[in-house]
Order: structure tokens, then C-alpha cells, then sequence
């Protein structure tokens, strides 16, 4: 027997272009994260907004997302263009009790927890396409940048005040600007049709919280080391890293249970420290 998807089980994109916080609501599964929920038209910036709610007291779990950024902020200080209707932009409030150290897994974390939920989202599709991690947090479809993710955090010497972490999809654009047009796409250029990003957001926190779970009981990525690896890119591939003192190539052979890039050099496994370095491919972007 089949059974027609209808309204909220659809991840098909059903109405207008405005986020519908009622469908979020409606089909978020979650215990924690997305509870505390505010959805806005417009903003600048959602992990501003949530780094604002962060200092006024908000709980963990606080998630803004927005339907247009006029100041979206991506990475190394970087603009991230955010028009109205077309991708998912949202940040969520973490306030862990780990070192500050241990934060910069967190983008791995997210990394792994997108690219299972995108599988999800996409698996009833007829027509496939490629889905993997560029480490250590780019999204990549079909050799292209589908999310892109911003982590910020406020600490002290007594420990982290709070964690934001901010993640772009791109769901419905239709195009890109020239500068990023080669190296970016969405779900509706490569399927050709819009899908529902609520859908999306409701399956990309509840895999989240899954894999935060299992990050917390060792503050590593142990746990998630082994299916983060599975949809790794680079894993196997030659990769050339460019960092301040300047460019080698080498294997990439996985991470460490810290998150680090091990690269197979002269014999030796380099660890690459996210952060410090730009990692490519030796003919592209991944
Ligand atoms: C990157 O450059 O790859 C990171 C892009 C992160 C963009 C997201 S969109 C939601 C959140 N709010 C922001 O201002 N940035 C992040």
C-alpha cells in the first residue's frame, strides 16, 4: 500500500516563501533543541541575534532562524548572502561546560549531523546525487558548496559562556552571485524543484541533538569519528594545505578523536588543525 505524504510530511516546499513557524512546530521532535524558537522575516544576522539572547539570559537550545540576513556573516570575515526565501539560515544557543578547547569539534559535530539529515530529507528523491563533508565543515554536493557554517564562542578562563552556532543551506536559490557561482549550488539547481526548508530544519536538529549526545559522553569525536569519516570526501584523496608558512601536499587519511585532518607526509601523519589552514583538493575545491 502507498501512502500519499501530505502537508507537514512532505519535504516538499508547500507555500509561499516565508518560514512557516507553525510547520516547524508542528514536526520538530526534539527535547531541547528549538524549543525556545523565534522566527523571523528579517534579521542581520542570526547568530547575532542569538548571541544578543545568549547575554540576555536565554536557555540552551534558543534557535533564531530568519527567512532574509541583510548582514549574514560567513567565515574568515566573509559576507554570506542571504535572500529572502531561498535558504535555511539559523543559529542555536549551546552552553557547555567543557574547556574552550574542546569547541572547535563542535563544527565537525554539526558537519556530520547535516550531511546525515540531508541523506534523510533526500533519500526518497529518484534522481541521486553526491553528499559529503569537505573537512572540516563544509557541506558539499556534486563537487559544490551546499552549507556553510559559522561557530562562534564567548569564554573565560573559568570556561565557555556560550556556544552559537550559526548554519547556512542552501535549499531554493535559483542562482548565486558571479564571485561564487563556480563553487556554490542548492537543492533546487541540482533536483529542480523547491523543497520545504522547515522540513529541513526539523530533521537537521534532530540529528544534532542525537550526535551531541554522543559527543558529550567523551568530549570527543570518538563516538562519531567513524560515520563522520564514512562521508568524508577527502578521506583517501590527495589534498594540498595551504597554511602560513605554505603549500604541501599529502594523503588524507581520516580525523583524530580531536578533529584534526590526518595527512599522510614524507612518511609521517601531519595532524592539520581546523582553523589554521585552507585545505583543497589538487585540481578543485574539494
Ligand atoms: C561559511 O562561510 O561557510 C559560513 C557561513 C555561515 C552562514 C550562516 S547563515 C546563519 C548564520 N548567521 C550568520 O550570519 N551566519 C550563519
Amino acid at each position: 500500500m502507498s501512502i500519499e505524504k501530505k502537508g507537514s510530511e512532505s519535504n516538499e516546499q508547500k507555500s509561499g516563501t516565508s518560514l512557516q513557524p507553525k510547520c516547524i512546530r508542528d514536526s520538530l521532535q526534539t527535547k531541547w533543541l528549538g524549543r525556545n524558537l523565534v522566527v523571523l522575516e528579517e534579521t542581520g544576522s542570526t547568530n547575532e541575534d542569538v548571541k544578543r539572547l545568549a547575554r540576555e539570559g536565554a536557555t540552551e537550545g534558543t534557535l533564531v532562524t530568519a527567512n532574509m540576513q541583510s548582514a549574514g556573516k560567513g567565515s574568515k570575515g566573509r559576507h554570506w548572502q542571504s535572500p529572502a526565501g531561498e535558504a535555511l539560515y539559523f543559529s542555536f544557543l549551546l552552553r557547555p561546560v567543557f574547556s574552550p578547547q574542546k569547541a572547535s569539534m563542535l563544527t565537525l559535530v554539526i558537519a556530520h549531523s547535516l550531511a546525515v539529515a540531508l541523506q534523510k530529507f533526500l533519500k526518497n528523491e529518484e534522481q541521486k546525487h553526491s553528499i559529503g563533508i569537505k573537512w572540516p565543515n563544509d557541506i558539499v554536493m556534486e563537487q559544490k558548496k551546499l552549507c556553510g557554517i559559522l561557530t562562534e564562542m564567548s569564554a573565560t578562563m573559568e570556561g565557555i559562556d556560550y556556544v552559537v552556532i550559526g548554519t547556512g543551506v542552501n535549499v531554493n536559490n535559483q542562482s548565486f552571485p558571479e564571485e561564487v557561482a563556480d563553487k556554490a549550488t542548492s537543492l533546487a539547481l541540482l533536483y529542480g524543484k523547491e523543497f520545504s526548508r522547515e522540513q529541513l530544519l526539523t530533521m537537521i536538529l534532530e540529528e544534532f541533538e542525537k550526535d551531541y549526545a554522543i559527543f558529550l559522553e567523551t568530549e570527543d569525536l570518538s563516538g562519531l569519528k567513524e560515520d563522520y569519516e564514512k562521508h568524508l570526501l577527502n578521506k583517501g584523496e590527495q589534498v594540498r594545505i595551504l597554511d602560513s608558512k605554505g603549500e604541501y601536499t599529502g594523503l588524507a587519511k581520516g580525523i583524530s578523536d580531536q578533529g584534526e585532518l590526518l595527512v599522510e607526509r614524507d612518511g609521517g601523519v601531519e595532524k592539520i588543525f581546523a582553523g589554521e589552514v585552507s585545505v583543497r583538493g589538487l585540481y578543485s575545491y574539494v
